[in-house]
Order: structure tokens, then sequence, then C-alpha cells
């Protein structure tokens, strides 16, 4: 199992480049069912999530190639096998986002329920539900979800009780191909839905108002093939942005999209950092070595990211004053808390709210990651810590972002990639 080892003390300089958005590129794969025609795909990320979403499509009977560069050529001329099986979803729950698109294709989808989670129960009640209304019969045995379809699914208008990402990509996918007329209320906003309403309208679909919390979409026949380029990755890209803040460095973050990072940027420069924009798809991040601590409360796109929490609380220990950093969306969201606090950082949790003091001297020690994103506030914590911090179970990290350790070492961090001992 990989570990990372982090001398902590050194200032980034110098840019970092931004991959393609893990949370784009998985919906979009999945999008490829959909069709019997190929579908280029550019900026595919290599992160360990997209290596399990390539699997379920070679699994459900699609080809991919892989043409270098990002770049991923799937075609789906015949689903073999409409399933995603349990070894590959306990892996990434993200793999429900087959489950329509399957439905839609074939008529039938067998998924295996994803098993908990370390932020939450993540249940996938709103993914069934809107399926159910779009008229496929639903149900659950021996640990998985069978969809069953007569005929085509029917168009109709689906309110989700709370937001889902995933949910609603999986019920657009889905209702792209219905028949008449589907109209998605209370629908995220995110803007890796719009980048799937984006390829799936390529792809010959009727979708309006996608990035609005209602789209409205008029089923087809067929969809055909298409070439997209997917979204830069904003979590990564704000994470970056955080670690230059951090260690009050000076860096440039490249091939980002900062109209997709702003409640992130307002946040840091009232925390008394300096971002400006360097060109095209470029943030300059300059850290004043004084931070103030300013409160953030998660919330869905354009909110403040709950991606983003765990890396924010990072950056607040080193924060002038009290911050309150409130978890909306996840029920468990708070794992990185204990190994933030073993490192020094002064962190008291009153349910949903994790209240940092700060600034608090960070020292090395030995950690271990617990999900994707308390993995990244952990690296950030590191970057500042005294002496050496070892990560442990980085395939966590590696879950969402490329060469992470590569990126950071080129901007000055003393960071390495050890191998299990
Ligand atoms: C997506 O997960 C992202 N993953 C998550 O990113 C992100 O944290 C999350 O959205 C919120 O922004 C991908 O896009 C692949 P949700 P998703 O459905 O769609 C509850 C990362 O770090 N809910 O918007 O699974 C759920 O439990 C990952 O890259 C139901 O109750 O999240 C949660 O409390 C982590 N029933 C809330 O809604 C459902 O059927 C929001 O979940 C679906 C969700």
């Amino acid at each position: 199992m990989d570990k990372f080892s982090i001398q902590g003390g050194a200032r980034l300089e110098g840019e970092v480049s931004t991959s393609g958005s893990k949370n784009a590129a998985l919906p979009v794969l999945a999008a490829c069912l959909l069709t019997e025609e190929p579908v280029v795909l550019h900026r595919i990320p290599k992160v360990r999530d997209i290596g399990t979403m390539k699997k379920l499509l070679r699994h459900a009977g699609a080809e991919l190639e892989e043409l270098g560069n990002g770049t991923v050529r799937v075609q789906a001329c015949a689903i073999r096998k409409p399933e995603a099986p349990y070894d590959l979803v306990k892996t990434m729950r993200a793999s429900s986002l087959v489950l329509g698109p399957l439905a839609a294709r074939t008529g039938r989808a067998r998924v295996s329920l994803p098993g908990g989670c370390a932020i939450g129960a993540r249940p996938i009640n709103l993914h069934v539900a809107g399926l159910e209304q779009l008229g496929a019969r639903l149900e659950q045995s021996h640990g998985y979800i069978e969809a069953k379809v007569e005929g085509r699914l029917q168009g109709t208008q689906i309110r989700f009780e709370r937001i889902t990402v995933t949910g609603t990509e999986d019920l657009l996918m889905a209702a792209t191909l219905a028949e008449g007329e589907t109209v998605l209320e209370n629908a995220a906003r995110e803007p890796e839905v719009t980048d799937l309403a984006e390829l799936l309208t390529k792809m010959g679909a009727r979708i309006e108002g996608a990035g609005t919390s209602a789209i409205r979409v008029q089923g087809v026949e067929k969809l055909h093939g298409a070439e997209h380029t997917i979204i830069a990755d904003r979590i990564e890209a704000g994470t970056f942005l955080m670690a230059g803040a951090i260690t009050g460095g000076d860096l440039v973050v490249r091939d980002c999209q900062p109209e997709h990072l702003e409640e992130l940027t307002a946040k840091m420069r009232q925390a008394g950092a300096t971002i400006t924009e360097e060109g095209p798809g470029a943030l300059r991040v300059r850290g004043s070595g004084r931070l103030r601590a300013v409160d953030a409360t998660t919330a869905e796109y354009p909110g403040f990211a709950t991606d983003l929490q765990a890396q924010y609380m990072a950056l607040m220990t080193q924060a002038q004053g009290i911050s309150f950093i409130t978890e909306t969306i996840f029920e468990n969201r708070f794992m990185h808390v204990l190994e933030l606090a073993r490192m020094g950082a002064n962190i008291r949790i009153e349910g949903s709210q994790a209240i940092v003091a700060g600034p608090s001297p960070l020292s090395g020690a030995n950690v271990i990651a617990s999900d994707l994103r308390a993995s990244a506030s952990l690296v950030l914590a590191a970057l500042v810590a005294d002496g050496e911090t070892v990560v442990d179970r980085v395939y966590h990290i590696d879950r969402g972002y490329e060469k992470i350790e590569e990126k950071l070492a080129a901007a000055g961090a003393r960071i390495k990639r050890a191998g299990s001992k």
C-alpha cells in the first residue's frame, strides 16, 4: 500500500496544471452506453475511479481504446451484460451512474447496491425512485438493484426531494431516450451536470435548462456518436490554490476554470490570500503568511463545495482566529479532523460543525487517509508541518488526483511516494 512522505516547510512556487474533472468524466463515460456509435472523449484523467468506470463499461460490453494523452474512444455496439458487479461497485459508488443508461438503452439493468462509505450512508434511493417514475420496475435482491423496462421509458415530471448530483446525471441520461418530455425539478446545478448535458446534446439529445434547478428533456429514439472535451477538475484546482496559500507561496494553477471556483476564491481572498487571474484558465495565488479565519458552510453548487471542506479546514488551522466550518451535505465528513488534531490542529466538533482555532503550529506525524478529500487535507497540513509526515493509504487520494505528488513536487513541495515496505 503506497504512502507519501512529506517534509513540511517548503513554499510552493511556479505552476501546476489541472487535469480533466473526475466528476465530469464519470457520467460522461457512462453516457457512452446510450449509443451504439463511437464517442471520443478528451482530457479524461488517469485516476483510479476512472479506471473502475472503464472496467464497468468493458464488463457491459463496450469497447474502449486509449488514444493517448487523456483521449479515450468508447463504443458500446452491443450491451452484452447490462450489469455493474459488486466487486467493481464496492470500490466506487459512482458506478450507479450506469443504472440509467443501461435501463434506457437495453430495458434491463442489474447494479450492485453501493456499500457504505466513509463519509456517509449515501443511499441511491432517489436514483431508484426517479427511474420508477420513468416507468422502470425495480426490485432489490441479493444486494443488487434490478431494473426492468417494458418497451421504452416514459417521460414524466420528477422532483428530487433533495439535490443529488449523480442522481440528476443518472436520470438525465435515462430521460434522453424516454418517450416524451421529462422535467427534472430541484436538479443539481454542478458544472459536471452541465458538462454531461453538453455531451448528450452533441449526441442528439434535446435538453434545456442544464445548470439550473429545472432541466427539461424531450426524449429521442436514438443517440449518435460525438466528440467532447470535459471540463477542468475544479476540486483539484481548488486544492492546489489552498496548497499555494497554506505554504505562503506564489503558485499559478493552470488549465482550470476560474468561473467554477468563485465561492472558494472569494473566501480565500477574505482570508487574506491574493488570488489573481493570470490569463485564460489560470489563477495565481500568493499566500500572505498571515491568514484570517473565515467561516465556511458547504452547500450544493454554486455554494461552497463539500469536496473542498476538508482542504479548507487544513487551511484554517493556519489562520488567525476562530473559524466555523459547517458540513451540510454528508453526515460524516469530518474524518480528517482527528488526524489533523494529531498533527497539532485545534479543532472541536459540535454536530455538523467543526470549530477551528488558529493558527496552530503543526508537527509532522504518521497519519492515515480515510477518504479522497480527507487525504488531500492531510497533504496540505503536511506541507506546513514541522518535520516529516507519512500519509498512509494514499490509494484514497489516487482515486481523484492525477499524479498529485509529481505536480506538487514540481512546484517545490518535498513530497515523495514510497511503496509499502
Ligand atoms: C457527487 O456524489 C460527487 N461524486 C461527490 O464527490 C460530491 O461530494 C457529491 O456529489 C456532493 O457534491 C461524483 O460526482 C462522482 P449526492 P453523489 O447524490 O452524487 C444524499 C468526491 O470527493 N442522497 O449529490 O453521490 C447523499 O447521501 C466525491 O469526488 C440520498 O439521500 O452525491 C448525500 O447526503 C465525494 N439519496 C446528499 O444526498 C440519493 O439517492 C448529496 O449526495 C442520493 C443522494
